[in-house]
């Protein structure tokens, strides 16, 4: 089995990198650099970068990177595809130099997302100095944050994320917009760390990629600063302030450069998993996360 210690790293596409930049900088509170051979990359704790933005002709996520935590697991990783038939590729010298990692290959699930798998990260473990004064991101052995992916093949690519990437499930979600509606599944995932979640799927296709991303602070009031500074750089809000019924995350969303959201959240849960029991939840949120103002 496939053992993935956390979401490493996302890969996002730009026409032009300055919107990004001043995203990052001005609203994100994150630090920029130059990625070595073009892009940009986003840092948000000791790594050098967490977000990797490309120059491309389309807004887009590119990619999920996903940790290792050795050679080992990774060469298992390679077997386990090979085991299982499934086409992997070979990172290229320069896509291994620009994620800065000791070797990458990449899969693509059923509904079409590219998944990254690496070992050894390269860092210099420089502080993480906030433009905007934010004391730190939860990161570390949690990862960056989480994922949500489109899924419109929802159960070949609920079984590839399980089965060949070998994620298990948190617990589910049937949404039904309106009584008579269809049930629109959201699982939830999580791997080999006390996150609740490091990737969830969405069985709906989103032309950006990506349904979110989301990244943690260790305070209430940052939200809120999150939030002013949402307002002053005119980001779009995806959805209002609320607290997520299944990992007690207090966020809101709100609009990336590259098309997909974000959400900036506070207080997310931390799971044993042998204490544990997958469930079905059927409010995705106790309060708040209006999403209609997203769709205004
Ligand atoms: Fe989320």
């Amino acid at each position: 089995m496939i053992k993935i210690h956390g979401l490493s790293y996302f890969v996002a596409q730009i026409e032009n990198l300055d919107a990004w930049q001043r995203y990052a900088e001005d609203v994100l509170g994150m630090q920029v650099s130059p990625a070595p051979g073009g892009g940009l990359y986003v840092k948000m704790d000791e790594r050098p970068f967490r977000m990797l933005i490309v120059e491309g002709s389309e807004k887009r996520y590119l990619a999920s990177g996903w940790e290792l935590a050795s050679e080992a697991a990774f060469l298992h990783a390679i077997d386990v595809f090979k085991e299982k038939g499934i086409e992997y590729q070979t990172g290229t010298p320069e896509e291994i130099d620009q994620r800065g990692v000791q070797a990458m290959v990449s899969v693509i699930d059923p509904s079409g997302n590219r998944h990254e798998l690496s070992w050894g990260h390269r860092s210099d473990c420089l502080p993480f100095i906030s433009p905007q004064g934010v004391p730190r991101f939860i990161t570390g052995d949690m990862g960056l944050g989480h994922t949500v992916l489109p899924a419109p093949n929802f159960d070949a690519t609920v079984a590839f994320a399980r089965d060949v990437l070998g994620f298990q499930i948190s617990d589910i979600f049937n949404f039904r917009p309106a009584p008579d509606a269809p049930v629109t599944r959201i699982y939830f995932l999580h791997c080999a760390n006390a996150r609740h979640h490091s990737l969830a799927l969405g069985e709906y296709p989103v032309p950006s990629g990506c349904i979110h991303v989301m990244v943690e602070v260790d305070d209430m009031t940052e939200v809120g600063r999150a939030h002013d500074r949402r307002i002053a750089h005119d980001v779009p809000l995806s959805a209002t302030l609320g607290e997520h019924l299944n990992d007690r995350m207090t966020s809101f969303y709100m609009k990336t450069p590259s098309g997909f959201d974000l959400e900036y959240g506070y207080g997310g849960l931390q799971v044993d998993w042998d204490q544990h029991s997958a469930f079905e939840f059927t409010r995705v949120s106790i309060w708040g996360h209006d999403f209609s103002v997203g769709r205004q």
